[in-house]
């Protein structure tokens, strides 16, 4: 059995500060590429008209907030995070792309979110939940920023259950990703944390029922990929 790894806030935000100029490529690289894939269909999921305000919790490098604006979904995307140098570089690319008007990055925690109650239309975290020390904390604050009937979506890795593939994925999640990682970020533990911080998540189940204690209603978790990665979704009650 894997043991826990730790997620006190400082030791997960200076993982991430340290990985920060490989994470984009290491992301591409190691899901060949169909990270976007998951990130525009959790995007779809929220069902927005393009008006809407959204909060990216866990933003990193804005990847889903750049998708947000590229796509029209949002009018305006705010994205938080606590590890400056993720949010840096995602600051370069909003500019690259000249959409700084659009969206928002201010360095914050998920469980303590800088953002007024009930102040967004919808709430997105894709890959960041399963970092979060107190996950049922960050969830209770989603809910808290989000307006009465707004809509969550949550993409995390999961575990596959067809057994083929599960071995198979295993294989390589467990051996080959990590010394990709490592050799690619130069960061010795953060591609182990990985496999790890996925293999001691809860399973789908458990998760929805932190949603629903959370205060939402309407909760689906949709394996993609053969079940690598689940969305989540809900809505506010
Ligand atoms: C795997 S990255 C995902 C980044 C981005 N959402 C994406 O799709 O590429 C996880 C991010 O969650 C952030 N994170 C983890 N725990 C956090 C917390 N408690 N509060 C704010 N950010 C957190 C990390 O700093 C990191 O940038």
């Amino acid at each position: 059995m894997t043991t826990a790894p730790s997620k006190r806030p400082d030791r997960i935000a200076g993982m991430f500060d340290a990985i920060a100029p490989r994470y984009d490529l290491l992301n591409r690289v190691l899901s060949a590429g169909i990270d976007k894939r998951w990130r525009i269909q959790a995007i779809r999921s929220l069902g927005l008209t393009g008006r809407e305000t959204l909060l990216d919790v866990c933003s990193g490098t804005a990847d889903v907030a750049l998708e947000a604006r590229r796509t029209g979904a949002a009018a305006r995307v705010l994205g938080v995070d606590f590890a400056r140098a993720m949010l840096r570089i995602g600051v370069g690319k909003i500019a690259r792309e000249g959409r700084t008007p659009e969206i928002t990055l201010v360095q914050g925690d998920a469980t303590n979110l800088p953002v007024l109650s009930e102040s967004v239309d919808a709430v997105t975290v894709a890959f960041g939940i399963r970092n979060v020390e107190r996950p049922e904390a960050a969830c209770r604050e989603m809910a808290r920023t989000l307006r009465p009937g707004g809509r969550l979506a949550i993409l995390e890795f999961g575990v596959p259950r067809i057994p083929g593939i599960a071995a198979l994925y295993l294989w390589y999640f467990k051996y080959l990703l990590p010394k990709v990682g490592n050799a690619v970020s130069k960061h010795s533990s953060a591609y182990a944390y990985l496999p790890a911080s996925v293999s001691t998540f809860p399973p789908p189940e458990v998760f929805c029922d932190i949603l629903v204690a959370a205060g939402f209603t309407e909760i689906k978790a949709v394996p993609l990929t053969f079940g690598i990665v689940y969305l989540y979704t809900a809505r506010r009650a």
